[in-house]
């Protein structure tokens, strides 16, 4: 059995919707259970869904096998992970944003409020530009609304929180969309069951972009 770590929320239902393509089911009863480790129809499969930046985590230590789970928070955790397929769902980018109006920052330190603390210091810092960074855990767009920081960097996905909280892009830093990772000794120890299920992606990922 090949255990797979989901990242839950936004990436959750589209994750769930590739694989049923691959012809990977949960049933509608499991889904709707309030279980955190569940089993596709074959009971080939185990799922366990976990927050998205513990994807990683998970799938680095061996516990779940593979993982399926944000280019933008691969980038953030740094783990040591394959990463065999571009699954292709939930595109969006990483971008600093600021007030439309930008205010005047006379202290020289760029104040960047962020939930990606690792992409937004590597950004900046390839660019030489002092930044301090402000680290939070959501709602970013408030920060610089609220006087706490001069720019954010976040998902952008739609562009409606920036919009609607009277922000822009500024700059987009990276692209992103939903990956499959495999822990480095499933690869070796399991390949005949990891090589079947990328097989099996591959192919619901083209049929996607055929439709699309
Ligand atoms: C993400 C991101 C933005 C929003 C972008 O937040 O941090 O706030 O989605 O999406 P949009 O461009 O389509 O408006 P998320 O919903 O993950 O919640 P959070 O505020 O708790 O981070």
């Amino acid at each position: 059995m090949l255990t797979i770590a989901l990242a839950k929320g936004r990436m959750q239902d589209a994750a769930l919707g590739l694989l049923k393509r691959a012809g990977i089911r949960v049933s509608d009863e499991a889904l709707a259970s309030r279980r955190l480790a569940i089993e596709d129809e074959s009971g080939r499969y185990r799922f366990i869904f976990v927050k998205p930046a513990d994807v990683p985590v998970y799938v680095e230590h061996g516990i779940a096998d593979c993982g399926v789970v944000g280019r933008d928070v691969l980038l953030e955790a740094g783990a040591d992970l394959l990463q065999p397929l571009d699954l292709g769902i939930n595109r969006c980018r990483i971008a600093v944003a600021a007030l439309s109006e930008a205010r005047k920052n006379d202290s020289g330190m760029l104040h960047v409020a962020t939930k990606y603390p690792r992409v937004a210091a590597a950004h900046f810092g390839a660019r030489g530009v002092p930044v301090e960074i402000i680290e939070l855990s959501g709602s970013v767009e408030l920060a610089p609304v609220l006087g706490l920081a001069d720019c954010i960097v976040d998902l952008v996905e739609t562009g409606r929180t920036l919009k609607e909280n009277g922000l822009a892009v500024v700059e987009t830093i990276t692209e992103s969309t939903g990956r499959l990772v495999v822990n480095r000794a499933s690869y070796q120890l399991k390949a005949a069951e990891v090589s079947e299920l990328i097989e099996k992606l591959s192919k619901a990922v083209a049929e996607e972009r055929a439709k699309a």
